[in-house]
């Protein structure tokens, strides 16, 4: 077998990861769990600070710290991305590096303010490799479905107090965190799916694959038809 490449944000989730982290013991990682982290009956501003000392995974020991969704209770739409970028881990917000930028602009030209939707992540630490024949790059890598699931008890705790009108997963990591192992984005994409009572989810590409591709308009035009969907659910 050839070499592999990381798996790129939103692209899938891994199968379970081998091997622990350091300082995690079998034990510990069997108990991948956020519950304990998040307190009952809280606001965002509280799950938010509860979210700093999260030690439900080992993501945590890596990363420069916990990047918790962004925006009100009052916000129409939810976006929810993967897991928070190489940018997104030092500034501590989510979609602030370049596959936030082309969401920023995705949004604009589908006539979706970003400024009111609440913007999160599948998984609130950065989980990466460094490569040091790539210069020490920290190099993205898929979140496994023990960690996506250790970390949805935030997420869950986020939608409940949101309650959008409709949920973007951006990519197929965070499709498979709302709609099950099942989804698959580029057959579902565009489409707004219905779920009892919960919010509709419209399932589209993650934006750093507009970066990856070496037909970048295409992708980009697509990306913003999906949100045109969205914008037309918002009128
Ligand atoms: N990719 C994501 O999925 N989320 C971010 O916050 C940044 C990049």
């Amino acid at each position: 077998m050839g070499p592999q490449r990381p798996a790129l944000p939103g692209e899938g989730v891994e199968a379970v990861s081998a091997g622990h982290p350091p300082g995690m013991s079998e034990t510990s990682e069997s108990a991948y769990d956020a519950s304990p982290f998040v307190p009952g009956g809280a606001d965002l501003a509280a799950l938010r600070t509860a979210a700093e000392t999260c030690r439900g995974c080992p993501l945590h020991q890596d990363a420069t710290q916990t990047v918790f969704g962004e925006g009100d209770t009052a916000a129409r739409i939810v976006l929810l991305g993967e897991q928070p970028g190489d940018q997104e881990d030092r500034k501590g917000r989510p979609f602030v590096g370049p596959a936030g930028r082309v969401l920023g602009e995705a949004l604009e030209e589908a006539g979706i303010d970003r400024g009111e939707a609440y913007v999160t992540n599948a998984v609130k630490h950065f989980k990466f490799t460094v490569e040091p024949a790539r210069g020490k790059r920290r190099i993205h890598k898929a979140p496994s479905l023990r960690e996506m699931s250790a970390c949805g008890p935030w997420l869950e705790a986020e939608l409940g107090l949101v309650d959008p009108e409709v949920l973007v997963a951006l990519g197929a990591t965070a499709g498979k965190g709302v709609l099950g192992s099942s989804y698959r984005v580029t057959r579902r994409r565009g489409e707004l799916i219905e779920r009892e009572g919960k919010p509709p989810v419209l399932g589209t590409i993650h934006p750093s694959a507009v970066l990856r591709a070496d037909d970048r308009d295409a992708v980009y035009a697509g990306l913003v038809a999906d949100l045109r969907v969205v914008a037309d659910v918002l009128r």
